[in-house]
């Protein structure tokens, strides 16, 4: 039963890059060009320089000066620079003074926004909105190309199972089909349909690889995963947004499999070109080539240039060690020039296919700069905001505020510009953000609205809860915002307690015990441990870090205007001592059937459910949606043939609202163990009061496939299990099976 239906991913992609690809006309001008440029102006093109103006995330190696560099053609790409003046001036500099003009690729962070920013990428991901999601990456690269930028560092494509770890403010969560879904999307709209065109970017998929799964969740800290797991879980995600067109791939921090990713030959050229069939260029990320020397694998900066130059490493971020010492390898033997020639090529190749030989001008000029906050893309800021927020709780509908109702607005983020952008910013401008007050105000009139700091957001503020308190008093209602500031999202930002800090705790409790209905306005860029707070308070909203548009987003929510529709793309759990944490966990061969049971002798911890407080898919609306009637069109799949599903979805409720439908399949008997369930299908639907829909979907036959047990890629031939509903916990079921 096991041997018929495989497919294998290595054969299906031999296809791909076993051939030769042929020859194309940036590959002939990137020869010609080559045949021109001396050893040291190649390796100028492997290096990138970072300006001393953007985010230095990192130690810099002794600074050579930047204009220095520019005119010798020792650098061919410079990052983080937010000026458009001084990236107008270097790309003079490097096209007129250098002897062959070889224009700069400039890089930047556009991770949510370059001017208008969108939620931190983890509520982006709440949307499940894949049009929204392109929609977004498509103003920020055209805002972003009207700065001069050409590159940008996104998407981050690394899953994560562990909030500790601050960097999943960045990512798309927890599940590998969602995040490669959303991935792909944002490839298209950074790219576009043709990278020349001036309001595309380059886009440069990363961590690669399983960077979102340090040990204990600390940022940078070793990875250890078995390679079916890396295969299954974290490679898709990658692999979706090389399939989407993206022409670079930054390679991680961490080890794998024992070995620095920036010197792992087999991650960087079995997985990503040989098999994967990457054809653009990788660059390092900050600095990790000479952090080979503290891995423990180089014993100087010319061995740590050695063996990132032999893993497939194409551009070293800053370290400075190519710079330095490839050269030397190359005179003294022990590299070929030719070997230089096959790295240098393809960062030829993309500064051609993104124009810059033809105008190196073309991203960047003053007239463009009025595209930034344009009305559409304030709009588009404002919808992919509310689409992130995630009713978690919503005790007797006490969301949405009825009209009239006097509205207590408390708490450290009540009305913070700069709170409201998030890690990663891209250039944004916090003046520019119109803050949850402001929001508030627009909608409810200020008459209606009342505000107190309370607390801030680590420390008690003298009188800071009288007088919360005696507002609260005041009014018909509270909205508190409580959660983790921007400097605590991101990287460098892990935790070791997902607890609210003891200030807030003490406002909330003081909040609560006046008898007013309190709502919970939670920001955030990670899932947080809310036992005590979802209990006390009415309602709780995970409004993330929503960036340029907060407060009217905001406001279309509480108000009721625009019914919530965002779902958890990562669980929140009840303690860190369930971490790591995913929905989507093997059975174990004791698993806890019955989630109630105190039984002793099978998987479960004695002091906390398994289960996490709020999980993944879960998020309310102001409407009920009721499913049945789940049909499977073909329930005995041939190979390769994708399931047809139906399913009736109805809205009971009485006002329009839009519903997530989620389609989750269990492999019944396999040769490997295998995930109780997992997302294979989401499809957002809108629903009027009282209607009701047939909804159809399609499970893609490779979604199917996994590592078996002799290592191929494939499905086995068995019984499956299709749930479909609200959120992974969807228990309307229908078999299918594969011959
Ligand atoms: C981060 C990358 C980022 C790079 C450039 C590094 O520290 O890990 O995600 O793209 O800096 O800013």
């Amino acid at each position: 039963m096991r041997l018929r239906g495989k497919i294998c991913l290595a054969a299906l992609l031999a296809g791909l890059c076993g051939c030769a690809s042929p020859m194309t006309e940036n590959d002939r001008r990137a020869n010609a060009l080559l045949r021109q440029m001396t050893l040291s102006e190649k390796i100028g093109q492997m290096n990138q320089i970072a300006s001393s103006t953007g985010a230095i995330t990192g130690p810099m190696s002794e600074r050579l000066s930047c204009d220095e560099a520019v005119k010798k053609g020792w650098c061919g790409s410079i990052l983080g620079i937010k000026d458009p003046a001084e990236i107008e001036r270097l790309q003079h500099l490097a096209v007129d003074s250098s002897r062959l003009g070889i224009p700069i690729l400039f890089g930047h962070d556009i991770i949510h926004g370059c001017r208008t920013i969108f939620p931190e990428n983890i509520g982006i991901s709440c949307s499940w909105d894949l049009d929204a999601v392109e929609r977004f990456a498509r103003i920020a690269a055209s805002e972003a190309a009207a700065f001069g930028v050409a590159w940008t560092f996104s998407p981050m494509c690394d899953i994560c199972a562990d909030p500790r770890w601050g960097r999943v403010s960045e990512g798309s969560g927890e599940d590998t089909f969602l995040s490669a879904r959303i991935a792909e999307s944002m490839v298209r709209g950074y790219q576009g349909d043709e990278l020349a065109d001036s309001s595309t970017i380059l886009s440069c998929v990363k961590h690669f690889a399983a960077y979102g799964a340090p040990e204990a969740g600390r940022d940078y800290n070793t990875v250890d995963m078995s390679w079916s797991m890396f295969k299954d879980k974290y490679l898709p995600v990658y692999k979706a947004a090389i399939d989407a067109g993206a022409g670079t791939v930054m390679s991680s921090f961490n080890d794998f499999d024992a070995v620095p990713v920036t010197a792992n030959s087999r991650l960087l050229r079995s997985v990503l070109r040989d098999t994967l069939g990457f054809g653009g260029f990788v660059v390092s990320d900050w600095g990790a080539v000479r952090e080979l020397i503290a891995h423990g694998v180089a014993a100087d900066e010319r061995d740590a240039a050695l063996l990132a130059f032999r893993a497939g490493v194409n551009m070293d971020m800053v370290s400075g060690c190519y710079l330095k010492s490839l050269e030397s390898l190359v005179e003294s033997g022990v590299i070929r020039e030719k070997e230089i020639d096959d790295l240098v090529r393809p960062i030829l190749k993309a500064k051609f296919a993104l124009g810059l030989f033809d105008n190196p001008f073309r991203y960047g000029g003053e007239a463009r700069r009025h595209e930034m906050y344009s009305g559409d893309n304030m709009q588009a800021a404002r919808e992919l905001a509310r689409e992130s927020m995630v009713l978690l709780t919503n005790n007797n509908g006490v969301l949405p505020l009825r009209e009239g109702a006097r509205i207590a607005l408390i708490g450290p983020y009540a009305d913070d510009r700069n709170e409201m952008i998030g890690a990663w910013r891209g250039m944004a401008e916090p003046d520019s953000c119109r803050t949850f007050l402001e929001g508030l105000c627009d909608r409810f009139g200020q008459s209606q609205v009342s505000v107190a700091r309370g607390c801030d957001p680590r420390t008690d503020l003298p009188g800071g809860v009288a007088e919360a308190v005696a507002l609260a008093r005041r009014s018909d209602i509270v909205l508190l915002t409580l959660g983790l500031p921007n400097a605590e999202s991101g990287e460098a930002s892990s935790l070791s307690s997902l607890a609210l800090p003891p200030c807030q705790k003490k406002l909330l409790r003081a909040l609560h015990d006046t008898g007013k209905p309190v709502v919970i306005l939670l920001v955030t860029g990670r899932p947080l441990e809310l036992v005590e707070e979802s209990a006390l308070a009415q309602a709780v909203l995970v409004t993330w870090h929503p960036g340029t548009m907060a407060g009217p987003a905001l406001a279309d929510i509480v108000s009721g205007d625009c019914s919530p529709s965002g779902r958890l793309s990562m669980g929140f759990p009840r303690s860190e001592g369930q971490l790591p944490l995913r929905y989507n966990h093997k059975s174990t061969g004791r698993p806890l059937r019955d989630p109630a049971s105190t039984a002793k002798y099978v998987s479960r911890y004695m002091d906390v459910s398994n289960e996490p407080l709020f999980c993944f898919g879960h998020g309310l609306s102001y409407t009920e949606f009721v499913y049945d009637n789940p049909v499977i069109e073909n329930p005995v799949l041939s190979p390769g043939e994708d399931l047809r599903v139906s399913v009736r979805v109805s809205n009971t409720g009485t006002r329009e609202a839009t519903e997530t439908v989620q389609l989750y399949v269990r492999d019944v008997l396999s040769s490997v163990t295998r995930p109780v369930r997992e997302l294979k299908a989401f499809s957002r639907v809108t629903l009027r009061a009282d209607q009701s829909v047939e909804v159809k979907m399609t499970i893609r036959y490779e979604d199917l496939c996994f590592t078996e047990a002799s290592g191929r890629w494939g499905v086995e031939a068995g019984d499956f299990i299709l749930y479909a509903g609200h959120d992974c916990s969807a228990t309307l079921s229908a078999p299918f099976s594969v011959r």
